[in-house]
């Protein structure tokens, strides 16, 4: 397969391009700063600054996880701005390669696009599968615009899935690397009254999923790529303070992090409790099904 990564770089993207060399397909990653990523990802990956540049390879499948971090800084406008304009900007360039290559009759076969569990908004306590209504907030609208222009390359004759990302968990990067250090000191704790859904997911579950919409020629629009057992802040606190052996007996009161964070401090203080109901009627099979599986291959080595 010929293979097309935005955000190839990324705490997902470089393990994707990583397994899908092992596989044997032929990788292309579109990078803001190209000789970097080239010097990260190795010689057998080709690198340019936009997946338009792309159109000579005619890649058949790509992969779209190019975005401004979320949760880096404080969402003033200008930063709400990043968020979106990033993810505007380089959706519509995998859209716009996929016009010029239909233009040959050779469009890409499937486009899998991020988007995050922050499409529902918040959702209380309420089971939330694909079908649920969203609450409409800024993270909803940033997902929202995500997966529509996404969804413009089906006018070009290219399938379209969304991954409704919830928190990504390994070594080396994302959720983990933020949270291990303060429970490692022993002053981890529940966020808020911790009641609020955590939706997380193994990285090796993540990319097996992307891998999966790859190939199933049958599966497109919106899936929900978290596992199916989602936990509470509360209980993600317990389990973390557990597989590192520390206890967990703070924890950070909601005023302050509204205060801190502001606006932002919604991605601590709400959540949802998504399950991945249409991975699951499809027949997708998760390694780390519940929390203490995933944690147990992170720490317990
Ligand atoms: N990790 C999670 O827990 C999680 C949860 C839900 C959703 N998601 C979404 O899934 C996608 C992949 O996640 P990830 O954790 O792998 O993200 P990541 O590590 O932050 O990587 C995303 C990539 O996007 C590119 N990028 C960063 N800022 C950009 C900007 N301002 N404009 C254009 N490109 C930019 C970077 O590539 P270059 O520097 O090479 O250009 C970066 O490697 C992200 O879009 C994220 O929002 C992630």
């Amino acid at each position: 397969m010929r293979l097309l990564i935005t955000g190839g770089t990324g705490f997902v993207g470089s393990r994707l391009v990583e397994r899908a060399l092992a596989d044997g397909h032929q990788v292309m990653v579109v990078s803001r700063d190209p000789a970097s990523a080239g010097k990260r990802l190795g010689s057998s990956v080709s690198v340019r600054e936009s997946a338009a540049a792309f159109v000579d390879e005619k890649p058949d499948a790509i992969v779209n996880l190019a975005g401004e971090p979320i949760a880096d800084r404080r969402w003033s406008d200008s930063q709400k701005a990043r968020l979106i304009e990033s993810r505007r900007h380089a959706t519509r360039d995998v859209v716009s390669l996929c016009e010029q290559l239909a233009a040959t009759g050779e469009a890409p076969g499937v486009l899998v696009s991020g988007s995050a569990m922050g499409y529902y908004g918040d959702q209380g306590d309420r089971e939330v599968t694909e079908q649920t209504p969203p609450h409409d907030e800024f993270a909803h609208r940033l997902c929202d615009m995500w997966e529509h222009e996404a969804h413009k390359a089906e006018a070009f004759g290219t399938r379209v899935a969304c991954l409704r990302i919830g928190l990504v968990l390994d070594e080396g990067g994302g959720t983990l690397a933020k949270m291990t250090p303060a429970f490692k000191l022993g002053v981890g704790g529940k966020i808020g009254n911790g009641r609020q859904y955590m939706p997380w997911i193994h990285r090796e579950d993540l990319v097996r999923i992307i891998e999966f919409l790859l190939t199933r020629d049958d599966l497109e629009g919106a899936f929900n790529a978290g596992a199916p057992n989602p936990v509470t802040n509360a209980g993600f606190t317990r389990a973390l303070g557990r597989h590192l052996h520390r206890p967990t007996p703070f924890f950070v009161p909601a005023p302050l992090l509204k205060a801190a964070l502001g606006e932002m401090s919604r991605l601590l203080l709400t959540g949802a409790c998504m399950r991945p109901k249409r991975l699951e009627d499809a027949g997708f099979d998760f390694r780390y099904p519940t929390l203490d599986d995933a944690l147990a291959a992170i720490f317990d080595k």
